[in-house]
């Protein structure tokens, strides 16, 4: 390689050397000045051409968005807002780029926009802050759990299981749409499917990470995951990304313990190890919440609405105590809630999440032991209480401006009381028999949960829409690129 990263030579002091750099064009000022990126950092280098010493067809081909190759000197810079510049000495077109076609300007884009060049807004630099700190919370998640000798865990994409039971399946199939085979009953004949039975994308990897917690104690995993449901909103994707952990011998305490400090260690790893992409960020939403009315724009900067969440204790409360809150909450008493909350049982819409995080403990909120009947068939059932009431050891972790961002629980350990539980809302013991195999043979307690790690980046970026936060977002009536 015969050329130095941009980022390195910004740090560089060896001045009067000579460089070479390939990159970008971000933009051409004055015939003279190049801001030239590539990507190695969200900063530009500066390299100063000297224009009467260059061909003006050569000038003219130095548009946004051209790839350069740039050879000169490295040099102290004389103007504000860089530190070092290079003085050109040669200077080469790699690739043009036409400036009557090229999409993207030197000037400020909506995001909306670049949703739909999502193919060319890497070359933001927003768009480059936000995926590096992508990167960094993938790593920082790898690193947590390897430092803890979890066992990363590989579970499968097509699976015949609905691990939710909640049936919002993409289905997999190489049947013909157009000719399918029937039985003798009239129904489609999946023993005809590709795998001879029906199959689907996977939910979530949590009925296998069970598989192999109860062998190495403590998995995870963290891949991609599924979901058919047609919520077009800021926080759903159709596809998305998700870190499952799963530990035998701990109860509900010991995961939500797990839980908080991954979070924690990870923001803090962002913070350490992204700090210009994060004041990037920090500017570009502090901009945004000046566009907002004075009471809705929040009173922490990005970068405190990070260390807050590092430095502070989650708050952890029952689903009992929430309701109560919530139904005295001036919203509920005041009518303004959508979702009235009148009765214990209730299942909590995002308007109730974000008044228990955002105005009444300010702070993330773990909220447990929710109803039964709201929450998944594999989940660790309570002893009723004194009125009656059924729980499951569930526990969901709220984020401020996100809602939940880790739903999880202590599993069912007794086969009697899961197979029961699956019997009442209808789950075929043979569906996932081998997964019972846990519960027939050396059940132990055991739990885990799942981080949305989309949610996870949008906290960490301060960005509010999921779909700028995947580089090739998947929602409803939507799969470009
Ligand atoms: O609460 P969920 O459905 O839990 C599970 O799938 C469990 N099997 C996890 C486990 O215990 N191993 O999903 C977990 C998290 C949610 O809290 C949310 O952050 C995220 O996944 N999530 C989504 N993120 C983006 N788009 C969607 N459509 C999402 N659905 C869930
Ligand atoms: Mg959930």
């Amino acid at each position: 390689m015969e050329h130095t990263r941009i980022k390195e030579l910004l740090q560089s002091d060896k001045f009067d050397n000579d460089v070479i750099v390939k990159g970008w064009v971000r933009t051409f000022r004055n015939n003279q000045f190049i801001a030239i990126n590539d990507g190695s950092t969200i900063h530009n280098i500066q390299a100063v051409v000297d224009f009467e010493q260059t061909d003006d067809s050569l000038l003219k081909r130095i548009t946004t968005g051209a790839a350069v190759r740039v050879e000169g000197k490295l040099i102290e810079s004389l103007g504000k807002g860089q530190r070092v510049e290079i003085k050109v000495t040669d200077l080469q077109i790699l690739g043009d780029s036409d400036p009557e076609k090229y999409p993207l300007q030197p000037k400020k884009h909506s995001l909306e926009f670049l949703r739909e060049i999502a193919h060319l807004r890497f070359r933001t630099g927003t768009f480059n802050a936000i995926f590096k700190i992508r990167h960094a919370l993938s790593f920082a998640v790898h690193q947590f759990f390897n430092e803890r000798e979890f066992v990363y865990l590989h579970t499968p994409i097509i699976t015949g299981s609905d691990a939710e039971g909640a049936g919002e399946m993409f289905r997999v199939t190489t049947l013909d749409l157009d000719n399918l085979p029937r039985t003798d009953s009239g129904e489609i004949d999946f023993k005809e499917d590709f795998f001879g039975k029906s199959t689907n994308l996977t939910v979530s990897g949590q009925l296998e990470g069970e598989l192999a917690a109860m062998a190495f104690g403590n998995i995870y995993t963290f891949g991609p995951t599924f979901r058919a449901e047609n919520s077009n909103t800021t926080r759903h994707l159709a596809e998305f990304w998700m870190i499952e952990p799963e530990m035998a011998f701990y109860e509900l305490e010991d995961n939500m313990d797990l839980a908080e400090a991954l979070l924690k260690y990870v923001i803090n790893y962002a913070l350490e190890h992204c700090p210009d992409e994060i004041e990037l960020l920090k500017t570009r939403l502090f901009e945004e919440e000046k566009t907002k009315p004075q009471n809705e724009r929040s009173a922490l900067n990005l970068v405190e609405k990070l260390n807050f969440v590092i430095e502070n204790n989650f708050e952890r409360v029952s689903y009992t105590d929430a309701i109560e809150i919530l139904k005295r909450s001036k919203p509920n008493q005041k009518k303004q809630f959508k979702y009235l909350i009148d009765e214990w049982g209730a299942d909590l819409q995002s308007e109730h999440e974000r008044y228990l995080v955002e105005k009444h403990f300010k702070k993330p909120v773990i909220l447990t032991d929710y109803p039964r009947e709201i929450k998944s068939f594999y989940m660790k059932q309570n002893e009723p209480d004194a009125q009656g009431r059924h729980t499951v050891r569930a526990m969901d972790i709220l984020f401020p401006g996100i809602g939940e961002m880790v739903g999880g629980s202590q599993r069912e350990e007794s086969l009697d009381k899961l197979l029961a539980r699956m019997a009442e809302v209808g789950i075929p013991e043979e569906e996932i028999d081998w997964f019972l195999d846990t519960r027939r043979f050396g059940s132990a307690p055991h739990s885990g949960f799942g981080v949305g790690f989309e949610r996870l980046i949008l906290f960490v970026t301060g960005m509010t829409n999921i779909r700028d936060v995947i580089p090739f977002p998947r929602t409803p009536k939507n799969a470009e690129f």
